[in-house]
């Protein structure tokens, strides 16, 4: 009596079996994989953020489906003071940056047409696309000192069905941005074949190695949906709120924002006391960002320091984001490797292939952690590993 798109298999992996049951014992536990940037000890200005929520003027219901002006204002002053010119006109609140893409999916697609992700990267778009009846491909990035997309992999992974080309900047985990010889690739690839780019650019602030990467949200050379939102900008997932812009083409534009209007019509999903705090959020993202920044950057150097001192293992490189890729001796996959360590060692990391990458060996690990946990957590990780 259900639809086949959500016969998942809801099982729990044997790693989150493990580590609800390493829990349960109250084994002590350094977790390596913390993403939610609320637990991890960063200051946030409690006032403040408490203060934007609490704006008379939630108090009456005048619904606008793009968002409210002021929010949508406020989203393209970010462009603005990042020098890209984004028209508070072509930009769509949401609440998330995955709603943001359950958005552009059914705008892009019919049933049964498909598009491009690419691989690694971060797990949600499965379940995504199963919702939208969409059908995905991956195409490779290759690590060649350094991340880049395998352009020859993914022209040939276009079928006649093929809508689209997603793209992470910087990508989750491999923590690498597009580069503009890519993006003007990516421009003619999709323009010769009436296809758009998605992009997912919810750690674009975070560069850890240089200034200021271009956001795709000023492209304007093929048809273009630029994502992103305050859960990673400002650190604060709980308020959910995000935003989608439409670029490219003016009249492609202009038909996908009156689509996108529609369904932003039919669910009007983002409340009042958000879109009026959008604003103040997005001026804390400041101190926020130069927290994690400055966290990240101690991590890596720390990461770096005990990684000098054997062999065994390694990092790629990484130039933004909130994770860390571990080259591990592929002895055995990465999912034992992560159980035994958590057993061991009780240091929970993610195995590689939580994130698709092609083969066993890899390990992700998070830069939030606080650094003495990070520290910690990395000594043993690293002290379990020549047993292999
Ligand atoms: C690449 C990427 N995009 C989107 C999201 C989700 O963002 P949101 O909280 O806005 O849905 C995540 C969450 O980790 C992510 O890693």
């Amino acid at each position: 009596m259900f639809a086949k798109r959500t016969n998942w298999n809801l099982a729990p992996n044997r790693l989150s079996e493990a580590l609800a049951t390493h829990r349960a014992v109250g084994k002590p536990l350094i977790d390596l994989t913390v993403s939610n940037p609320t637990d991890c000890g960063f200051e946030y200005d409690r006032a403040a953020i408490l203060d934007a929520l609490r704006n008379p003027a939630a108090l009456s219901y005048e619904p606008n489906p793009r968002g409210m002006e002021s929010a949508r204002r406020a989203v393209a002053g970010y462009y603005a003071d990042r020098g890209e010119n984004v028209s508070a006109e072509d930009i769509v609140l949401t609440t998330s940056t995955s709603q943001a893409y359950s958005y552009g999916f059914p705008t892009l697609c019919d049933p049964g047409d498909e598009l491009l992700i690419p691989s690694p990267s971060y797990p949600l778009f499965d379940f995504l696309a199963d919702i939208q009846d969409v059908s995905l491909a991956r195409y490779p990035l290759i690590y060649d000192l350094g991340w880049q997309i395998d352009f020859h992999a993914l022209e040939q992974a276009i079928t006649p069905r093929t809508r689209g080309v997603i793209v992470v900047n910087p990508n989750n985990p491999t923590g690498h941005f597009v580069k503009r010889a890519e993006l003007a690739k990516l421009n003619s690839i999709c323009s010769a074949r009436e296809m758009a780019i998605i992009a997912d650019e919810v750690f674009l602030d975070f560069a850890l190695d240089r200034d200021r990467p271009a956001s795709f949200a000023a492209n304007r050379g093929a048809p273009t949906i630029t994502l992103s939102g305050l859960s990673k900008i400002s650190g604060l997932p709980q308020m959910k709120a995000a935003w989608l812009i439409a670029g490219g083409p003016p009249e492609w534009k202009r038909e996908a924002l009156g689509r996108f209007e529609v369904i932003a019509d039919t669910y009007l999903s983002v409340n009042a006391p958000v879109q009026l705090a959008i604003p103040r959020f997005l001026e804390l993202r400041h101190a926020f960002q130069k927290q994690v920044i400055e966290r990240a950057r101690r991590n890596l150097a720390e990461l770096d320091r005990q990684l000098s001192m054997q062999e065994a293992v390694s990092r790629l490189r990484v130039e933004g984001g909130w994770c860390a890729v571990l080259r591990v001796p592929a002895t055995r996959s990465d999912e034992d490797l992560a159980i035994d360590l958590l057993s061991t060692h009780g240091v929970s990391v993610h195995p590689g292939h939580f994130y698709e990458f092609p083969s066993d060996g890899y390990l992700m690990v998070s830069l939030l952690i606080q650094e003495s946990e990070f520290s910690k957590g990395v000594a043993s990780l690293l002290a379990s590993i020549p047993g292999i």
